[in-house]
């Protein structure tokens, strides 16, 4: 990946308007790449040199895959795709009170609008002579889930699942598919583990027991 980004290029991020997509987006066009900017608040960004905003409810499918093609035929440039956009409510499945739509919304934004970005850049990504990456922000609790966030949690598992199947289909062209958990790029590596998630291969693999057994508390 540093390699895709050691000139300036087009980086289409999602979830820009806060947080880790917001950081992300300030660094790349402090780097001197062009970032085309999809959330739903994408257009309150202040105009900036270099940022292409988009506004989009990623929760809505069609409205997705409409603005996909849209960018797709207007930046042939582009190179680098990172699904970062992501909601996580807490829902427990038991609650009476649970409103299925959440549901639906968890999934779409955090799941489903991730294939559609990703289905939508491929057939140019696979015909690029250039090198490629399409980048999945994914987190520790894909691996160990929390109680109160259910969903979250599957989707995110989901999540990790679809990216290894994108690397599959992948494999022979010169795209790269990784996942970041949390976020990170680094080169030479299909999965990166930020922060406290660094512990977890190794947990994962000595004791499995005691992730799980805290994440079930919270
Ligand atoms: N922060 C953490 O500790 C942590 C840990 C593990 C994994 N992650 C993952 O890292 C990613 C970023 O997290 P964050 O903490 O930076 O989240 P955040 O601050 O809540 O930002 C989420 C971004 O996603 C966008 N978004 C949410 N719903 C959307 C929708 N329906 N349509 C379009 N955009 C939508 C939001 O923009 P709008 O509201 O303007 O639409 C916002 O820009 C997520 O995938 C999250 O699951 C974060």
């Amino acid at each position: 990946m540093p390699r895709l980004l050691s000139q300036p290029t087009t980086v289409l991020v999602t979830g820009t308007s806060s947080g880790v997509g917001a950081a992300l987006a300030r660094q790349l066009l402090s780097a001197g790449h062009r970032v085309i900017a999809i959330a739903r608040r994408a257009d309150q960004a202040p105009e900036t040199p270099g940022l292409i905003p988009y506004a989009c409810d990623l929760a809505d499918p069609q409205a997705t895959a409409a603005l996909m093609a849209q960018i797709v035929a207007s930046h042939p440039e582009l190179t680098v795709v990172i699904n970062n956009a992501g909601i996580q409510l807490p829902l427990r499945l038991d609650d009476p009170a649970l409103d299925p739509a959440g549901l639906e919304r968890e999934l779409a934004v955090n799941l489903l609008a991730p294939a559609i970005v990703a289905r939508a850049v491929l057939p140019r990504f696979s015909a690029s002579a250039e090198p490629t990456a399409i980048v999945n922000v994914s987190s520790g609790l894909a691996f160990h889930p929390k109680t109160i966030t259910a969903l979250y949690c599957a989707s995110k598992a989901g999540l990790h699942s679809l990216t290894q199947s994108l690397r599959y289909q992948c494999s022979g062209t010169r795209i790269q598919v990784s996942e970041a958990i949390l976020s990170g790029i680094r080169q030479g590596r299909d999965e990166i583990y930020i922060g406290k998630a660094r512990l977890l291969p190794i947990l994962n693999r000595l004791a499995p027991a005691i992730p799980r057994a805290m994440l079930r508390r919270s």
